[in-house]
């Protein structure tokens, strides 16, 4: 409706554009202003005139269509009053129809998301969380808008540091202990080794050995890092499963591990390696940017060296039109400088392909939550606490509810991807039981017992029909027309949601949409005795129910029929 009234400014203004008349329209805070208003200000400076006399002269050349009710001159103001019947069978008529929200903008393209992406003997913690929830939701976006979404987890899988996990496990662990705790006594050696090694600093030339052995393909020295490998993907699947997520690869940084000569050659072919004591360096102060390390002192490849090796296999293997990084903002400049790398190997596309999506930190801000070894937080934990403590309340307000397991694990992951997602990613998150699982506020639960309201309310209508023509005079009211404007709202929001990374767009329209029904739902009765009245409320409770449950899994997150 919004571009339709643009148009018709922009058809009656020549002296802005069609942009500047999208910026100055508004949406009135009171209906007697109507629904939207063209502030004529800025015209008054272009033209010389008052506005008021602007505002009726355009007016006057505007011819009023059927969906507009009037066309009102307020001061320096036009206002538009929209028809509320034909506006709300617009709306109805494209949202009711499956698939709303969908488009072919993504027709034939493909976008490899790198998210997620935890470090093999380290554990899962809430840095990784956020990664994987905000990768997972774009996943959602992006595929929603019809491209086709390779989900790729770049594992933290290969590095000296297995080099001194190898050292720490030969000369401290033990088979049994590692089978029995996994990531959490992997850990310990970690540490272990750590505190060893400032005593004998020979054991850093162990572990350096341990890795070129690595490198070098050592079978002793392969298996025990595979088996590292094996125990912790196991744990990270753990996590994924219980969270209802998968990837189409775990092509992590081992996978890359016989494509790192390849990229120190085409960059020597093109006279980009330079040496820096003993290291081989990409130079990129031109552009401000500390050296990108390519090469170690002792000839072994690094994290970046496997990226750039990375960004080749994939534009070869799929071809991508985006190529996202979900990391933490600490990563910035490395992924400056991988990118720039690539666009001096030569390759034009590497500027608008390739695109760091960096997330602010989560603060626990004092929070009691459950820790294993040396007080590290694994999200796993925190995902089977929140699902406990849903599981404690509906024990309390609902024992009789079927599949509590089930439900409790939906409305308790969904409350933890929910308080990830709603603000900005690269604001910080505050982790607060309180506000997180609270079923009045901006969270998952609440959206989720909305969805659930609506499915009760039409589980108690029998006779309703989605495909039954609808008198639209009844949605009339305010609380309806704002309730149509939140579904009419819906298609922009996930494209402005996937043109600017930012799941944070749908959650917080998923509590827009939820505000509205709620409040559309305390004015208006449903289940009336008028049929006509009935059902297109029912209509309105349908779509509504539809949207938030769409929305929900745009989040990652699940709904429930009760809870
Ligand atoms: N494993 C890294 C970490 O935990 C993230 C990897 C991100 N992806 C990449 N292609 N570098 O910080």
């Amino acid at each position: 409706m919004k571009d339709k009234i643009i148009a018709l400014l922009d058809s009656a203004i020549e002296e802005i554009d069609k942009d500047t008349i999208t910026s100055l329209l508004e949406q009135p805070p009171k209906p007697e202003l109507g629904d939207y208003a063209f502030p004529c200000f800025q015209l008054a400076k272009i033209l010389r005139k008052a506005p008021p006399m602007i505002a009726t002269d355009i007016c006057s050349k505007i011819e009023k269509p059927d969906y507009i009710e009037k066309i009102e001159v307020q001061g320096a103001y036009i206002n538009f009053f929209l028809n509320k019947s034909t506006y709300a069978k617009e709306v109805v008529t494209r949202a009711k129809v499956d698939g709303y929200g969908e488009s072919e903008e993504g027709k034939g393209k493909t976008i490899c998301i790198d998210y997620s992406s935890p470090n093999v003997a380290k554990n899962f913690h809430v840095g990784h969380l956020r990664t994987t929830v905000i990768g997972n939701s774009l996943y959602k976006i992006y595929s929603k808008l019809g491209y086709k979404v390779e989900r790729i987890n770049h594992l933290g899988d290969w590095g000296t540091q297995f080099g001194k996990l190898i050292v720490a496990y030969k000369s401290w662990g033990s088979e049994d202990l590692v089978k029995e705790k996994g990531i959490e006594e992997l850990m310990r050696l970690y540490v272990k080794f750590h505190e060893e090694a400032e005593k004998i600093p020979e054991l850093e030339d162990e572990a350096r050995a341990w890795f070129h052995k690595m490198e070098t393909g050592d079978e002793e020295a392969l298996k025990i890092w595979k088996w590292f490998f094996d125990i912790s993907l196991e744990e990270f699947k753990r996590t994924y499963k219980l969270m209802g997520m998968e990837f189409d690869h775990y092509t992590g940084e081992s996978f890359y591990r016989d494509k790192t000569d390849d990229v120190v050659k085409e960059l020597t072919d093109k006279n980009l390696l330079t040496d820096s004591e003993g290291a081989k360096i990409v130079d990129l102060s031109e552009y401000d940017m500390a050296p990108c390390l390519i090469l170690k002192k002792d000839g072994s490849s690094i994290y970046a060296t496997r990226d750039i090796a990375a960004v080749e296999y994939r534009k070869n293997t799929y071809n991508f039109t985006k190529c996202l990084y979900v990391t933490g903002q600490e990563q910035k400049l490395h992924f400056a400088q991988v990118f720039k790398v690539m666009e001096l190997l030569g390759n034009d596309w590497a500027k608008d392909s390739l695109v760091h999506i960096p997330y602010g930190l989560v603060s626990l801000g004092g929070e009691k939550l459950s820790t294993r070894g040396g007080n590290v937080i694994y999200a796993e934990d925190i995902l089977l606490e929140a699902i406990s403590k849903i599981k404690e309340v509906i024990e309390t307000k609902n024992p009789d509810l079927e599949n509590k397991d089930e439900v409790s694990r939906i409305v308790g992951v969904g409350a933890v991807i929910f308080n990830d997602l709603y603000n900005q990613r690269i604001k910080d998150v505050s982790f607060k039981w309180e506000h997180l699982l609270n079923f009045d506020g901006e969270t998952g639960p609440y959206v989720q017992y909305t969805y659930a309201r609506c499915s009760s309310i039409l589980r108690n209508v029998s006779d309703f029909d989605i495909d039954t023509e609808i008198d639209y005079s009844v949605l009339t009211d305010s609380a309806s027309v704002e309730l149509i404007k939140e579904i009419d709202r819906f298609p922009t929001i996930i494209k402005d949601a996937s043109e600017r990374y930012e799941p944070s767009v749908v959650a917080r329209y998923s509590v827009d949409l939820a505000q509205a029904f709620n409040k559309f739902y305390t004015e208006n009765r449903i289940a009336v005795d008028e049929k006509n009245v009935r059902n297109a409320r029912c209509m309105l409770t349908a779509i509504t129910r539809r949207i938030l449950k769409d929305s929900l899994d745009l989040l990652g997150i699940g709904c429930v029929e009760r809870m």
